[in-house]
């Protein structure tokens, strides 16, 4: 036996709503294990809806207490209700009040959905289908409401009392040790976006003042005592609020904005109007305990969870198909901003290491989907990388297209037109359409067609006629399930360097495929050719990854190393770097696997010497560029019959082949780089910690004598996280001596920073060798270690399944089987968590045969389980089929 399959959503399926909520009254009694709610509708029947058709509830998990219809109790034989699903039957035809009245037991609730208590904070999380876990409604993004929320609980437990909008009115309930407090938000909002908190909760406080000068009040609320790690995090929203007046015009609507951080969280924050809560990672920091990283993250998704208030929030979606328009237009905004707060191409880099590592392998495998998806059986697992990160090039590419000035026409036509709106991408699009008067019929190919199109580029110069053509051509790879592609809209940025190193100006060519220096491939393939070309040019394709497609371009070593040495784009330059870096991995790892003598290039050893040495490029810059492709990066370049292992060795030896010829280059980086005195989390700070770690990681294996006691006293003497933990990693990873020490070292100095002790079980799933799956089964029954917090599981089995392909796909199987067990585990409690942690089986066919048996009969295993919850279900088929 199996459990089932839940049925299928349909996009094509899409029918309004029969009723209409306009507005809730909510009345919250909060208790441990009995919260009562009791919610007043005011009910509306559409004008198309006939008279006395059913009104149909969501519920999930829900007890019903109490129904009444305009202020009278309903007779049984007028509703039916179950755990999930209210049915009146017939109610009036003119608009009437249903007040519902339910019980949850917050303490019970594990899946983290709905109404639940994180260290004793009362907390929501209704993003897509919790609200309907707190009160029986129409619970779908285009029935939108205006709330009213009264919050009543004991004032010694929960002195903090929060709800969206603003506050309006507090006090004492007579007679009892319970307070009430009332919040009213005035602009309608889908259910997900509701939230409460109720809790023992330290403010943090400030203000901003908008651009037509309004005072708007700022907290962010934390447990006691952590209330001096809320610094970067405020920084960080007022400098969003600004942002988003001066880049989009776009200004904060309510009297207050609330952030809450919680310690229990599935996700990374969420953006319920005027109270966003947040994973506490994404808000607590300094810099004993935060990476740079950490840092970079923080500013970023606060500006996300900020930004959603017009994207998302004022508009949004009218069914979750559409999701990516409010998530894919939003981390667009939000790689903005970091790129204007920090550098542009540092930041651009990061973003597509991230896209090519998480989309690409998502889109190439069994869980491939469109940025707007036409089928689901449990949305909670289209929350990807595809709807986020592709659904944000999406928007890039459509800025390229049209241009800065249209393109900033096209938003404010949509901000204009669909303010209060539940729309669509469709809608969305005819506004840029309209903006700049292009047909956009093509481009929404980007939305409906899953895969990564891959573009292939020839190019040939002829000196006696000086003409440099290049021929273009698309293919996308079929996609299982989906009808043949068409082809897409494809803007290319580029540029001809002439033998100089600058850029040609362009001639024009007289073919509508180029426009300044974007070439557009809308078609199978094109031919362009460049006249009064005196010398061969070498061509740079792709700047900036203006397309979130692949190049398959036969670029010579040569070509590639003037390149990475001379190209006027930033972006492109890392990537001729890394595209000598990744040939050189694959040649060697197919080398090993036959075993052969394998010998790292000359050449990229060289190049990658050279770009330490480059003064002209920023630290960051050359911190990045000399970050080899990880393990699983290259595993998806060989794309099938997969050895991790023969990955992993190639990749060593690359790195010590650096090392051993430059080692001596490397050590004055590791020292002089190292910023002392007043902790800066900016760029430049963080870029030359960054540049200083990766010399490091080059030292540690050059030979060198003191190479190890280098790393050792590193880590004894670093004075911020990013150093500490940089080094503990390498001692762990590289198997160096003292590792044990330091390992004892950081527990000692960490273990009341859960935040900190995540990092320490990440750094011991990650290492490399036999011994780590012991060691990560021994983590699991660790007294910090918590199988029910998602960051903990995210660190320990998350990083193990994701950041360790070697023993994660171990030859006797146990690693596999290690996980699947796991997500058995964890379903019961939590099916968001478990379904994640699912995915990280996605690649298990691009594994040789051995391996991928392996993995099929641990995925097998999971399968067949009787009592898999609908999250697991979903994935566990697709991934198999
Ligand atoms: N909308 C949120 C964001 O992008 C993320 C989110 C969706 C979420 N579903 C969730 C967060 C469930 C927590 C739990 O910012
Ligand atoms: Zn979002």
């Amino acid at each position: 036996m199996r459990s089932e399959t839940a049925p299928a959503i349909r996009l094509e399926d899409y029918q309004p709503p029969a009723y209409r909520i306009e507005k809730v009254r909510l009345n919250v009694d909060l208790d441990p294990a009995a919260t009562r709610i009791t919610a007043t509708l005011s009910v509306e029947k559409q004008a198309n809806t006939e008279t006395g058709a059913p009104l149909i509830l969501d519920g999930d998990e829900l007890t019903l207490t109490g129904l009444l219809l305009n202020g009278a109790e309903l007779p049984e034989s007028a509703y039916t209700c179950t755990a999930d699903r209210l049915e009146i039957h017939n109610p009036p035809a003119a608009p009437f009040e249903l007040t519902v009245s339910t019980r949850i037991n917050p303490d019970a609730n594990t899946k983290l959905m709905g109404l639940y208590r994180s260290s004793g904070t009362f907390c929501t999380q209704c993003e897509a289908e919790g609200f309907r876990r707190i009160t029986y409604f129409l619970d779908r993004p285009d029935v939108l409401a205006v709330y009213t929320t009264r919050l009543e609980a004991s004032r010694a437990d929960c002195p903090v009392l929060l709800a969206n909008g603003n506050l309006k009115e507090t006090g004492e309930v007579a007679g009892t040790d319970r307070h009430y407090a009332i919040w009213h938000d005035p602009f309608p909002k889908p259910a997900y976006l509701f939230a409460l908190v109720a809790g023992d909760l330290a403010p943090v406080s400030d203000s901003f003042t908008t651009a037509s000068g309004k005072k708007v009040a700022l907290n962010i609320y934390v447990e006691h005592g952590k209330e001096p790690l809320c610094g970067w995090a405020m920084d960080s929203l007022k400098r969003s609020m600004r942002w988003d007046e001066e880049t989009y015009g776009r200004e904060y609507d309510l009297d207050i904005f609330n952030i809450v951080a919680v310690s229990d969280f599935n996700m990374g924050a969420m953006e319920n109007k005027g109270l966003n809560i947040f994973n506490d990672k994404y808000v607590l920091a300094e810099p004993d305990t935060a990476t740079d990283q950490d840092y970079a993250n923080i500013e970023a998704v606060i500006a996300h969870e900020y930004f959603h208030n017009w994207t998302g929030n004022r508009i949004t979606c009218r069914d979750w198909f559409q999701l990516c328009l409010k998530e894919g237009l939003t981390v667009f905004r939000d790689q903005e901003f970091s790129s204007d707060m920090r550098s542009r191409a540092v930041k651009r880099i990061a973003d597509v290491r991230l896209l090519k590592s998480h989309q690409f392998p998502e889109d190439a495998g069994p869980l491939a989907h469109p940025v707007r998806p036409r089928l689901y059986h449990e949305i909670n697992n289209f929350y990807t990388a595809t709807v986020y990160e592709k659904g944000a090039e999406v928007v890039r590419m459509l800025k390229t297209l049209l241009g800065d000035e249209k393109f900033r026409a096209g938003l404010d036509l949509y901000f204009k037109r669909h303010d209060g709106d539940a729309t669509t991408i469709e809608a969305f699009l005819d506004c840029f359409a309209e903006a700049s008067g292009k047909d956009l019929g093509q481009f929404a190919l980007w939305y409906e067609q899953a895969g990564t199109p891959i573009v292939t580029v020839e190019t040939d110069f002829n000196p006696d006629r000086k003409t440099f053509s290049i021929s273009l051509s698309q293919e996308i790879p079929p996609v299982p399930g989906q009808k043949d592609s068409e082809p897409a809209v494809i803007p290319l940025r580029f540029g001809l360097i002439g033998p100089n190193g600058e850029d040609l100006e362009l001639p024009a060519t007289g073919n509508d495929a180029v426009s300044q220096d974007v070439l557009v491939l809308d078609r199978p393939v094109r031919e362009v050719t460049f006249s009064n070309i005196a010398a061969r040019p070498v061509l740079s394709l792709l700047r900036g990854f203006s397309a979130p497609v692949r190049l398959n371009q036969k670029t010579g070593a040569s070509d590639l190393l003037f390149l990475a040495e001379q190209d006027s784009d930033p972006f492109n330059r890392w990537q001729a770097v890394q595209t000598l870096a990744m040939q050189d991995l694959v040649r060697l790892t197919g080398e090993l696997r036959k075993n052969e003598s394998a010998q790292p290039s000359k050449n990229v050893v060289g190049v990658l010497a050279r770009v330490l040495e480059d003064t002209s490029l920023d630290e960051a810059f050359r911190a990045q560029a000399l970050t080899l492709p990880s393990e699983a990066d290259i595993a998806q370049e060989i794309g099938k019959n997969v050895d991790p292992d023969a990955v992993h060795t190639a990749r060593q030896l690359l790195r010590k082949a650096i090392a051993q010829e430059h080692g001596d280059a490397f050590l004055p980086f590791v020292k002089d780089l190292s910023p002392t005195g007043v902790f800066s989390p900016d760029a430049a700070a963080a870029g030359k910690r960054a540049l200083s770690n990766r010399a490091l990681f080059y030292y540690a294996v050059s030979g060198r004598e003191d190479a190890a006691e280098t790393v050792w006293a590193r880590f004894a003497s670093a004075d911020n996280m990013t150093n500490r933990l940089f080094a503990l990693t390498l001692l762990v990873h590289d198997d160096l001596p003292k590792k044990d020490e330091a390992l004892e070292a950081y527990l000692d100095r960490h273990r009341k920073s859960s935040l900190a002790m995540d990092k320490w079980f990440m750094t011991q799933a990650t290492a490399p060798g036999d011994g780590t799956l012991a060691k990560v089964q021994a983590l699991m029954n660790h007294p910090l270690y918590d199988s029910g917090n998602p960051n903990r599981v995210r660190s320990l089995l998350q990083s193990f399944a994701t950041g360790n392909p070697t023993q994660f796909a171990r030859t006797d199987g146990a690693g596999f089987q290690m996980i699947a067990e796991s997500v058995l585990e964890i379903d019961k409690r939590n099916p968001q968590i478990a379904s994640r942690l699912l995915t990280s089986f996605r690649s298990w066919r691009a594994l040789d045969p051995q391996r991928s048996a392996l993995a099929e009969s641990a995925l097998m295993r999971i399968s067949s389980s009787e009592e898999l919850s609908r999250d697991s279900r979903d994935i566990v088929d697709r991934t198999l089929q």
